[in-house]
């Protein structure tokens, strides 16, 4: 009698070991564990040949990374009027946020984006979040990012004040974030990506300003340069939410300064430098649970599977350094229990960092004021 129950519970374990494991055919030959995800091959065919096509980790991935955040963070745990979170009201309401201050700049996403949404039938939520997570695979650095399938739509614009700026103190951002569910470890997380990231706006007369030296590879370069003494303005005397950096060419933001010296975060920060397998799967985390903010993930489709391979890093690329001319002397060393790691300096002469080349997809009818940002798909 034992026997049988045995060998029947094992072929019950077969059957559904071979129903986890089935595979589906879409129409276009790709093969998927859950026929929900086809949808998602023809919008990745279409942003890599077209939205993506010679752009490898730079201006346009850049963009469509940055808005992900922005859409993303219009959520609070606690007053339900902030917006629903990763759902698509940034380019939906495009008038009404893009106006934002803290939006400034998001014109670009707006221009670049929405006509591919208009050509593709999913929502406007899940496009921005996939369309990111395919920018970041033209990262080298990053680990595969996850992806999840299905978000709900905004019904309304979320309202001013859900992004942190970077002119604000360290406790208004860390406040707003717990706000939005994030620890100061998670926001750390996120913030490598400003390690493939520059400024367009931030000073008025130049764009493209890079926030590290190397910001087309997901390295740990940006948490060693924010540490350092800063000494000069990439171009004009300094701007809003603007302090000086340490390398000629390079933007560092108050807020990327002031996180890495704040008592609170100082030593996440840190923990970052010269160890790139901590900051790219605590980005990969944290980034996951960014991308499906304010939604109901129980009703989602795990799609991760869509998403290519990015491009490895060597450990010998990823190994962090000094720029030409800096020392250790030069960090300001903020972490109060573990020493700032020794790091080599890189040879050569200092040289200013070249900017980031705009991407001419990113100008269009959407202006930065919000003027124009009519959306071409439906509310
Ligand atoms: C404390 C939180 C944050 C602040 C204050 C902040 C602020 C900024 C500012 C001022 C810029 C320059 C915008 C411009 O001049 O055009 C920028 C760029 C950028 N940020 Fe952040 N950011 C934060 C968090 C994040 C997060 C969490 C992400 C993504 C997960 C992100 C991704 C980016 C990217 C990719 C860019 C470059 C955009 C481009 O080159 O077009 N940021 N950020």
């Amino acid at each position: 009698m034992l026997s049988t129950t045995f060998a029947v519970l094992a072929a019950l374990a077969t059957v559904s070991n071979a129903a986890l494991t089935r595979r589906v055919a879409c129409p276009d030959g790709n093969m998927v564990s859950n026929e929900a995800c086809c949808v998602l091959f023809p919008v990745l065919e279409d942003i890599q040949t077209n939205m993506f096509a010679d752009d490898d980790c730079s201006d346009a991935a850049h963009t469509a990374l940055r808005v992900a955040f922005h859409d993303a963070i219009g959520f609070s745990k606690s007053d339900p009027s902030f917006g629903t979170g990763a759902d698509g009201s940034i380019f939906m309401f495009a008038e009404t946020e893009l106006s934002f201050g803290a939006n400034l700049g998001i014109a670009d996403a707006f221009n670049l984006e929405a006509p591919f949404i208009a050509n593709h039938s999913i929502g406007v939520g899940d496009f921005i979040q996939f369309a990111a997570a395919v920018s970041l695979t033209r990262c080298p650095g990053i680990l595969r990012p996850t992806f999840m399938l299905g978000r709900v739509d905004a019904t309304f614009a979320a309202p001013d004040g859900t992004v942190p700026e970077p002119f604000q103190s360290v406790d208004a951002i860390l406040a707003r974030m717990a706000d939005a569910g994030f620890t100061p470890a998670e926001l750390v997380a996120l913030l490598a990506s400003h390690s493939i990231a520059g400024a367009d706006d931030v000073d008025p007369a130049a764009s493209g300003l890079p926030f590290d030296s190397t910001p087309s590879v997901f390295d740990t370069q940006f948490f060693v340069e924010t540490q350092l003494r800063g000494t000069s303005f990439p171009v004009t005397g300094g701007n809003q939410g603007e302090v000086e950096s340490a390398i000629a060419g390079v933007l560092r933001l108050q807020s990327d300064s002031e996180l890495a010296r704040d008592s609170a975060t100082a030593c996440l920060w840190q923990a970052n430098v010269n160890n790139q397998a901590l900051m790219a799967s605590s980005f990969q985390a944290a980034f996951a649970k960014m991308q499906v903010t304010g939604q109901d993930v129980s009703k989602m489709v795990d799609c991760s599977e869509v998403i290519p391979q990015p491009p490895a890093l060597s450990a010998a690329a990823a190994a962090a350094f000094f720029p030409p001319g800096i020392t250790q002397n030069d960090v300001e060393q903020a972490c109060a229990t573990t020493a700032f790691p020794k790091l080599p300096t890189a040879a050569g002469a200092p040289a200013a960092v070249p900017s980031i080349v705009q991407d001419p997809a990113t100008d269009g009818a959407c202006q930065d004021d919000g003027s124009g940002c009519v959306a071409p798909f439906t509310a």
